[in-house]
């Protein structure tokens, strides 16, 4: 086993009792008990006194603690949350208008509304209908609620489960109120009489929704961060473990627990970058193969396929690299290199849409037929010829730039300007050419299980294969998720 791998080793037992102590809270916010319910993430403790609670978990799910009863409100009627599991994402509610009566008379209404709230009905859940105040009809074949009876009235108010009322007679027409009402599945099979029994019970026992991640923060959860809601700017933000607050995500901020992040200059070299260093070639276990840079006096630079290209920024949140080709750097008229730009393939990188290709043709032979202006940095005294720039594809027609010239060259550049002349191209390539070109990086796919379950994925150029190192210390094949290897 080598070296690293053994020290790893080490580290995961250590970093195993370290994350066994960890709580599930948001860095913003305390968990909270209200008698025996847990309020904590994506739940929080809504309190009128203290609105800045919302920013520590989904909207709509502020639960008050009254008089040490757990409360969710859910479009204006208020429930008591009997209990959270934050395991199966399930919730256990009771009207509160119907906590502790036998002979629970239903608002007149339909079941709780769960529109816009990212809550849905539990699979073990059963709705009952009521109708009260019915009509007597001989059609009638079923008992009605003795203790919703009201003295004097020939009227009476019957339950079935919904959708299973008996035929015969128009309950909904010949009532004066419906109201649905959902509980827990009661049993398998239920006749009239049991639930005539049995709905007090069963409302007081109330009803299960389930819960689902909000959308807008998946991207935040699945980087260990803490999504809340911002009220007032009407957008959900990304409290992460580190204190920093990110907008979707916290990926990114951080670094493989193996490799430090690296300063060159201002350019912060960190996952899936990794500072290639001949020294230490260990290096490359921090990140994509391909994307180690180094740091040659104070510059960091990236060398693809044998070209070297100076790091002008790396954006870790957009996933974009600015380069500088390291010969054109600082020449006022740099002549580009006899080649075609950057090839970039095998490597999980691509040509930013912001960039633009210019074509270069140098030495070119004299002809009438050329009807633009040469570079003049570009002309070699004594010589006819004359080099040509043009954005790529759009050369004039006329003259076979191709075979008449000695030779060509394409060159990335960012979109200088939306309309661009030759007077333009001439006057600004080099500048161009100085600010260098954008790509944009993808995840490499063998690492994308890894980074999903948390992990950096790094490459053993050796075993030729990736590896996923967790922030517990394991090394797994392929996810933090799967047997350790
Ligand atoms: C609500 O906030 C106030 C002020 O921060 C605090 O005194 C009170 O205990 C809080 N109530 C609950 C139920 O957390
Ligand atoms: C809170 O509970 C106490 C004792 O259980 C009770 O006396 C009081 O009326 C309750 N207050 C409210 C607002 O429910
Ligand atoms: C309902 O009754 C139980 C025990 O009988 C009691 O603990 C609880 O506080 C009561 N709830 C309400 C809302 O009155
Ligand atoms: C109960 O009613 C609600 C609201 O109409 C509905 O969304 C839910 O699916 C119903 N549940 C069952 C078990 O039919
Ligand atoms: C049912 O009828 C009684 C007596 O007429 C009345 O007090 C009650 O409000 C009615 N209930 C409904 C739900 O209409
Ligand atoms: C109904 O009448 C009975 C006796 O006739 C009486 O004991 C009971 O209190 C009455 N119930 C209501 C709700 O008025
Ligand atoms: C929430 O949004 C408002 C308005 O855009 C802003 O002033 C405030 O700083 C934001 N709060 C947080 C915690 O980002
Ligand atoms: C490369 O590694 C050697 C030995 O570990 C170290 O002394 C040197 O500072 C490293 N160079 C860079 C640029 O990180
Ligand atoms: C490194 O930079 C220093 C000062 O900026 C310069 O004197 C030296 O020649 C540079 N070395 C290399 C290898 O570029
Ligand atoms: C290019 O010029 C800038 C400032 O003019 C300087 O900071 C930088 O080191 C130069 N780069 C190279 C590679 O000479
Ligand atoms: C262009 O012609 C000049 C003079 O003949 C020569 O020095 C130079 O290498 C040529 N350039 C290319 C790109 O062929
Ligand atoms: C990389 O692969 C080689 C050859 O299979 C193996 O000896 C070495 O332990 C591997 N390194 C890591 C860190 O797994």
């Amino acid at each position: 086993m080598s070296q690293i791998l053994s020290y790893l080793l080490i580290l995961s037992f250590f970093f195993f009792f370290i994350n066994s102590l960890g709580t599930n809270s948001s860095p913003l916010c305390q968990s909270h008990y209200c008698s025996n319910v847990i309020i904590r993430y994506p739940f929080w403790v809504h309190n009128e006194s203290a609105s800045d609670q919302q920013y520590c978990g989904y909207p709509g799910f502020g639960i008050m603690c009254l008089n040490g009863t757990a409360v969710l409100e859910i479009h204006g009627d208020r429930y008591h949350v009997k209990d959270i599991n934050y395991a199966d994402y399930t919730l256990s509610l009771v009207d509160i208008d119907v906590s502790n009566q036998t002979c629970p008379r239903p608002r007149a209404r339909h079941s709780v509304s769960l529109e816009t709230l990212p809550l849905k009905y539990s699979s073990i859940d059963l709705n009952l209908s009521f109708y009260f105040n019915c009509t007597s009809d001989p059609a009638i074949t079923v008992p009605p609620i003795p203790c919703l009876n009201v003295n004097g009235s020939y009227r009476h108010s019957y339950v079935f489960v919904e959708n299973h009322e008996t035929e015969g007679y128009d309950w909904s027409k010949n009532c004066e109120e419906k109201a649905v009402v959902t509980v827990r599945h009661i049993q398998t099979e239920i006749n009239i009489e049991d639930l005539i029994d049995r709905f007090g019970g069963a409302m007081n026992d109330g009803f299960v929704l389930d819960w689902e991640r909000v959308k807008d923060c998946v991207a935040c959860e699945n980087s260990e961060g803490y999504c809340g809601y911002n009220a007032t700017a009407e957008e959900f933000l990304c409290f992460c473990n580190d204190g920093s607050t990110h907008r979707n995500s916290c990926k990114g901020t951080n670094s493989s627990p193996l490799c430090q992040s690296h300063y060159c200059s201002n350019v912060i070299i960190r996952y899936p970058f990794w500072v290639h260093n001949e020294s230490a070639s260990d290096q490359q276990y921090c990140g994509y193969p391909g994307f180690g840079i180094m740091c040659l006096n104070g510059t960091a630079v990236l060398e693809i396929h044998g070209d070297r290209y100076h790091v002008k920024d790396i954006n870790y949140a957009d996933y974009t690299l600015s380069l500088v080709d390291i010969d054109v750097s600082n020449q006022t008229c740099p002549r580009p290199r006899a080649r075609h730009s950057v090839s970039l393939e095998t490597l999980p990188l691509k040509y930013s849409s912001i960039d633009l290709n210019l074509s270069f043709y140098f030495n070119c032979t004299s002809d009438p037929a050329i009807t633009v202006p040469p570079i003049p940095c570009l002309n070699v005294n004594g010589s006819y010829r004359h080099s040509y720039v043009f954005v790529e594809n759009h050369e004039t027609e006329g003259y076979d730039w191709s075979k008449n010239c000695e030779e060509k060259a394409v060159v990335t550049v960012r979109h200088i300007q939306t309309e661009i002349n030759i007077e333009d191209l001439i006057d600004r390539f080099g500048g161009a050419m100085n600010d260098g070109f954008v790509l944009d990086w993808e995840r490499v796919k063998d690492c994308v299980a890894c980074e999903n379950s948390e992990g950096y994925c790094g490459y053993n150029a050796t075993a030729e294969e990736f590896l996923c190192f967790c922030n517990d210390g394991s090394t797994h094949r392929n996810s933090c998720k799967e047997k350790e290897i």
